[in-house]
């Protein structure tokens, strides 16, 4: 099949959106104020270990403070909960950032919830997610966050589509849902227990994949024309990266399609970037 879909490339928007916070992290600096993010991480997690030396060095790039707190698997939850909380009182610091997962004896949603909504730039805490269902302004969660800014740059517009969010996880399924729903299309979230996986898909105009398992999504279940975001980060047979969709058969039929790697990945970290100067902005009193 020939691919004839455009490819929608995370790099090269994560690229310009890194621009953008870099000029209004510069103008923050102007004004005596240093955006800062710190990340937490506990444990010997291989893959976090590898995504927090990306956030931070995102942040150093873009000219934000940011710092690493890394702590042994054997902290206590007690331990943890006092250093969110030192952290919440840090002016030094405008975005909280605790890498998941936590050690199992560790209660995960406590520790979110110990952070202040203020500098919750991952967007989980409960006051993050209720104030995007009710679209108040808060921190959404920057996977589809990433998402809805690459509809954005091919200029797609939502209302009167049908969207299909494949996947229903509290960080991209649910949010991405909401976002979507927000800008006016229609959402089906589909998920384990979906009686038709592809007579949904075959409806849709929007596919955002969210699984992470391997060919979720193949070029029989999409119709022409539609866009696909694949959220999925696996490994093929060969080790290679790849994500939840079939990317060499959906491309023949989608009209924009994004890769992995080089797709959604790079934009969840540009947003948690975006979150950050935000929450430093708005913590300043300037709105740009
Ligand atoms: N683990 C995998 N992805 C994420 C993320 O976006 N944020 C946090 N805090 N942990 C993660």
């Amino acid at each position: 099949m020939t691919p004839t879909a455009k490819i929608i490339d995370g790099v090269a928007l994560s690229k310009q959106l890194r621009e953008d916070v870099a000029k209004r992290t510069a103008a923050l600096k102007a004004r005596g104020v240093t955006p800062g993010l710190a990340v937490v991480l506990v444990g010997e997690n291989q893959a976090s270990q590898v995504y927090v030396r990306n956030k931070v060095k995102a942040c150093s790039d873009a000219g934000l403070h940011s710092v690493l707190e890394k702590y042994e698997a054997a902290m206590t939850e007690a331990e943890l909960l006092a250093r969110v909380d030192a952290l919440n009182n840090d002016p030094s610091i405008h975005g909280i950032l605790v890498q998941l997962p936590l050690p199992a004896h560790i209660d995960a949603h406590k520790v979110i919830e110990a952070i202040s909504p203020a500098k919750d730039v991952d967007g989980f805490h409960v006051a993050s997610a209720g104030a995007l269902m009710v679209g108040q302004p808060g921190f959404w969660p920057c996977t589809p966050y990433g998402c809805m800014k690459m509809l954005e740059s091919i200029g797609y517009d939502l209302r009167g589509k049908h969207a299909v969010v494949i996947g229903r996880s509290n960080i991209v399924g649910k949010p991405m849902a909401l976002m979507l729903l927000q800008k006016n299309a229609t959402v089906t979230v589909c998920h384990s227990a979906t009686a038709d996986l592809k007579a949904m898909t075959l409806q849709a105009d929007v596919i955002v994949a969210a699984v992470g398992k391997r060919n979720v999504l193949t070029a029989d279940m999409v119709k022409p024309g539609t866009v696909v975001l694949d959220v999925g980060m696996n490994r093929d047979d060969a080790g290679k990266l790849c994500g939840d969709v079939d990317f060499a058969g959906v491309s023949a039929v989608a009209s924009h399609i994004t890769p992995v790697p080089g797709g959604v990945g790079p934009m969840t970290i540009t947003m948690l970037l975006v979150n950050t100067i935000e929450a430093a902005e708005r913590e300043a009193g300037v709105h740009p």
